[in-house]
């Protein structure tokens, strides 16, 4: 019986939350490794929708332990608020379900700031269309050795120091950009002020999953954006700001390799991106605008209207390598219902020649076009089906061309947001 790590095949928003809720059944526990509340996780149960961003999805199912890993970046201002409004949709959370890593690096004020600060720049190419989270300033002091983590709340004679390493770095940053001064009893205060309201749910976590593994317990492992926006594997520089690949699974909770188990991509069956960056299959007319209406695209955190295009098999054939995906998760293929023909991306024209990955230079990632396989589409509806024979024959077609292409099974099919509407091909828990 292996562990499954469910990870976004594509640029994020593909419906991992759903699958991981749906997954959990048969868990223990569900683990985030990285990323934070940039996340938007939409789970449906019955009449109730909840909205997650840094919560673990398994939090809504009682009596699954839900943790957040040392991968993770957390904003205390926030996880108050989001425990808060999920309590007040009847969700219980305590420290004996939520625990969170120790050792994460937190997402301070300064961090929120500087982010929104460089998205409202008007200098060529620093704008990156982030959440405006802060995650990536946090992720950056978390690398230059200045963060401060939540085990260090716990420690509050030590706090002036390291409050003084972190503004040794932000301060000059901050008046060279025309930012306030921020003083070092500010960034104190809110730290002393969220401190009793987290440290309760923090824990040495590595220990504790490494536990639960030896004695049995089976983990699922969330995975937050898409391969696309991996900071090494993406579409760099338009990424996040951790690596959001399946191996990250491992060090983003302090266990070996080896524990991870079940590689499960979640992709939608056409594409879509928020914010910059390059997008070969975009479609910027009638048709993209037809897909976002009806798959609702729009992003969950920031109400952004999300960019469409055609499923782009080459690009989710190589997050199929760089995630090392078993199995995957097909979603939205309701949204293609009714189309006269659908088509796939198949490879890539750049400068005359035909190529099978996206190339690695920014310049040359914007220049390919889209080469096209055109699949004729189906009448009828895949909405809310539950089994294959409910599928019509051309949908099914569809599904069995993209499994070709992307070189990795269809392991799950979601035919609507609401938990039930899945189909089950290949358990993944049971690999
Ligand atoms: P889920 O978990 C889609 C995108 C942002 C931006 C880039 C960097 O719902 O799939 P960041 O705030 O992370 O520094 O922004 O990454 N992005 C996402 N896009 N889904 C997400 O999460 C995303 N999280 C970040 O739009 O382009
Ligand atoms: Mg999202």
């Amino acid at each position: 019986m292996a562990n499954v790590v469910v990870v976004g095949a594509q640029w994020g928003d593909e419906g991992k939350g759903k699958i991981v809720d749906w997954l959990s059944i048969e868990a223990d526990i569900v683990v985030r490794f990285q990323g934070g509340h940039n996340a938007g996780h939409t789970l449906v149960i019955g009449n109730q929708t909840y909205k997650l961003a840094l919560l673990p999805s398994g939090i809504v199912r009682p009596g699954k332990l839900s943790v957040i890993g040392n991968g993770v970046v957390v904003d205390p201002q926030h996880l108050v608020e989001e425990i808060a409004k999920l309590s007040g949709q009847g969700i219980t959370i305590t420290p004996e379900n939520l625990k969170i890593a120790e050792n994460v690096p937190l997402i301070l004020g300064l961090h929120r700031e500087l982010d929104a600060h460089r998205e409202s720049s008007t200098v060529e190419g620093v704008k990156i269309g982030t959440t405006k989270r802060g995650i990536g300033p946090a992720y950056e002091d978390k690398v230059g050795r200045r963060a401060i983590r939540l085990m260090d709340l716990a420690e509050p004679d030590t706090l002036d120091q390291k409050i003084a390493r972190l503004l040794a770095h932000h301060e000059p940053l901050r008046r060279g950009l025309g930012l306030e001064p921020i003083s070092a009893a500010a960034i104190r205060a809110e730290l002393e002020a969220v401190a009793p309201k987290v440290l309760p749910y923090m824990t040495a976590t590595w220990d504790l999953l490494e536990n639960a593994r030896r004695a049995g317990k089976r983990i699922l492992f969330e995975g937050a954006q898409g391969a696309l926006l991996d900071i090494d594997h993406g579409t760099y520089p338009f990424v996040t700001s951790s690596n959001t690949v399946a191996a990250n699974a491992a060090t983003g909770s302090g266990l070996g390799p080896k524990s991870i188990g079940y590689v499960l991509g979640i992709a939608k069956a056409y594409t879509t991106r928020v914010g910059g960056g390059p997008f070969p299959t975009e479609l910027n007319d009638e048709i993209g605008q037809l897909i976002g209406d009806r798959g609702h695209e729009y992003g969950v955190n920031t109400g952004r209207r999300r960019r469409c295009g055609w499923f782009d098999a080459v690009l989710t054939r190589q997050t199929v390598k760089t995630c090392g995906i078993d199995g995957i998760a097909l979603t939205k293929l309701d949204i293609l219902d009714g189309f006269a023909e659908i088509k796939v991306c198949v490879a890539y024209d750049l400068d005359g020649q035909r190529i099978d990955r996206l190339p690695g230079a920014q310049a040359a990632q914007a220049r390919v076009k889209p080469i096209y396989e055109t699949i004729e589409g189906w009448q009828g509806t895949t909405a809310g089906a539950r089994s294959w024979a409910d599928l019509p024959a051309q949908a099914i077609k569809y599904v069995r061309r993209i499994e070709e292409l992307i070189e990795a099974p269809v392991a799950l099919l979601s035919t609507s947001p609401e938990r039930a509407d899945t189909i089950l091909v290949h358990d993944p828990f049971r690999d």
